[in-house]
């Protein structure tokens, strides 16, 4: 078994000095993440995170990024035996609900939990085999240094995996998709006192880079990029990468 203290992290963690205002977004909603997830995609968010740990075959050590309430790391503790999964986060209210997670799925001993930002890494060069992140490259501030970090601290020939929300190439079901969302994302939020953050989570998914240009940012961070997996009717890609050698 990996222990957390065995894994090399820099000496002086380096400290992002402009600190995302997503942190305490992301504070603010972690109470109700994983109820409206479930909600707004129908049941089938677990089914994208599980084609991610599909994709990324049998990794001994894998980092999570923007692991939120720890769902893709688990998912790849119960598929892959001997994997050991870090999750980092920002958001301690996200880790903390992770925590108990973890706690009740029996799978606390396969996965460790670590505060920070994708954009200032607290890890050595070459750590991992693989990494991961489900809809958080969006949130950061800076989504070509996240990239490049995720490079940093992979292995040579590692994997990187990274599941976003897109707006469908269909002119017609994008506008209905989009009309959906921008009205349910805000109506349920609103339930719970968070439609403004609802509204930014949504508003961000047309604006982030999309398909080729996303693979291209990839491409920029020294990733050699497979073509994107779409699926559900593509309003979700998998962007699958490997560090050059
Ligand atoms: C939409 S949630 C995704 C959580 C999880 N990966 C999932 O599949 O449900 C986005 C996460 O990104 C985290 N986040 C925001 N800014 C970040 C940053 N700069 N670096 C790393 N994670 C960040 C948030 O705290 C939040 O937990």
């Amino acid at each position: 078994m990996i222990l957390l203290a065995q894994i090399p992290v820099h000496s002086r963690l380096r400290r992002y000095k402009e600190m995302p205002e997503t942190k305490s977004l992301f504070n603010r909603v972690a109470g109700h993440y994983d109820f409206l997830n479930t909600i707004f995609s129908f049941g089938i968010d677990k089914s994208w995170r599980n084609r991610l740990a599909l994709e990324i075959c049998s990794p001994k050590l894998l980092l999570d990024i923007a692991t939120g309430t720890g769902e893709v790391a688990i998912q790849f503790a119960k598929k892959w035996n001997g994997c050991y999964a870090i999750g980092i986060d920002p958001s301690r209210e996200m880790l903390d609900l992770a925590h108990t997670k973890l706690e009740k799925t029996g799978v606390n001993e396969k996965i460790g939990l670590v505060v920070g930002f994708a954009e200032s890494l607290p890890f050595k060069d070459g750590t991992f085999d693989a990494i991961t992140t489900a809809f958080g490259i969006r949130n950061t501030v800076d989504p070509l240094t996240s990239l490049k970090e995720m490079n940093r601290v992979l292995r040579q020939g590692g994997t990187a995996g990274i599941l976003e929300f897109a707006v469908p190439r269909n002119r017609v079901f994008a506008h209905l998709y989009m009309s959906y969302i921008r009205n349910m994302f805000p109506l349920f939020g609103s339930f719970f006192g968070k439609r403004n953050e609802y509204q930014y989570l949504v508003d961000s998914i047309p604006k982030f880079p999309q398909r080729e240009r996303f693979s291209k940012l990839m491409e920029e961070a020294a990733f050699t990029v497979k073509k994107p997996i779409e699926f559900t009717m593509g309003t979700v890609i998998i962007y699958i990468g490997f560090k050059k050698d």
